[in-house]
């Protein structure tokens, strides 16, 4: 039954999304109205995308990258330099670490699905602009009507300022259950700053926790 529901919200969300406003609407466009986006689809859909000004100091777009059934997603801000030149999200030192976090789980990399808020590498890890984020946001919408996780985990303090749309410190975001387009999101500290901050570790960790309480994950 939940995963009916899940599926019927993510269509929903999708069908609003795409400008279908009733069911009349999308009982005219059937073949527009039943088909949910896959993640090749959106990929396609992205191309060689020059929307913003981020595309001309890139290497590699960073897609996404796991399950395409993934029941977790993790949101990050944008790829840094390893990621841009290997076009695969989290696969530096911090990745490293939030590798280490999914194993803590009960889960491995390949379980759940992983990308950032945007897909190309901003200069000097710099952070993301608003129109940046603008204009790569429905490729992520994309990914969540493709992947239809039952949660998200928000990486550090831009990704969950980003989705939730607001300035409220991560410091008091963080372990509180929000939500985006419909999906429970857990905003949590970036792997990076627990790297310079590893004494933060248990909070992350407790945030973790809740995530498999929801998911009815056992370690
Ligand atoms: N930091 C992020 O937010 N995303 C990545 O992919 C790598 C580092």
């Amino acid at each position: 039954m939940q995963e009916v529901l899940r599926e019927l919200r993510a269509y929903l969300e999708w069908a609003r999304q795409a400008g279908l406003q009733n069911l009349a609407v999308s009982q005219r466009q059937p073949d527009v109205a039943m088909k949910l986006p896959t993640l090749e689809s959106v990929r396609e859909q992205m191309g060689e995308c020059t929307l913003c000004k981020l595309h001309k100091g890139r290497h590699n777009i960073v897609f996404g990258v796991g399950n395409p059934c993934a029941r977790l997603m993790f949101v990050g801000e944008a790829p840094g330099e390893e990621e841009d030149l290997q076009g695969l999200p989290f696969v530096g030192k911090a990745g490293q670490l939030l590798t280490k976090m999914i194993e803590a789980m009960g889960l491995r990399r390949e379980d759940v699905y992983i990308c950032n808020t945007v897909k190309c590498r901003p200069p000097n890890n710099r952070n993301p602009e608003p129109e940046e984020l603008e204009a790569c946001e429905p490729f992520l919408r994309g990914q969540l009507a493709a992947v239809r996780p039952e949660a998200i985990v928000t990486l550090g303090k831009f990704a969950a300022q980003a989705l939730l749309r607001e300035a409220t410190p991560i410091s008091r975001l963080r372990g509180q259950w929000r939500e985006y387009q419909g999906i429970p999101v857990m905003p949590t500290f970036h792997p990076a700053y627990l790297l310079r901050s590893p004494q933060e570790k248990g909070k992350v960790w407790a945030d973790l926790q809740e995530v498999m309480k929801k998911l009815g994950l056992r370690k």
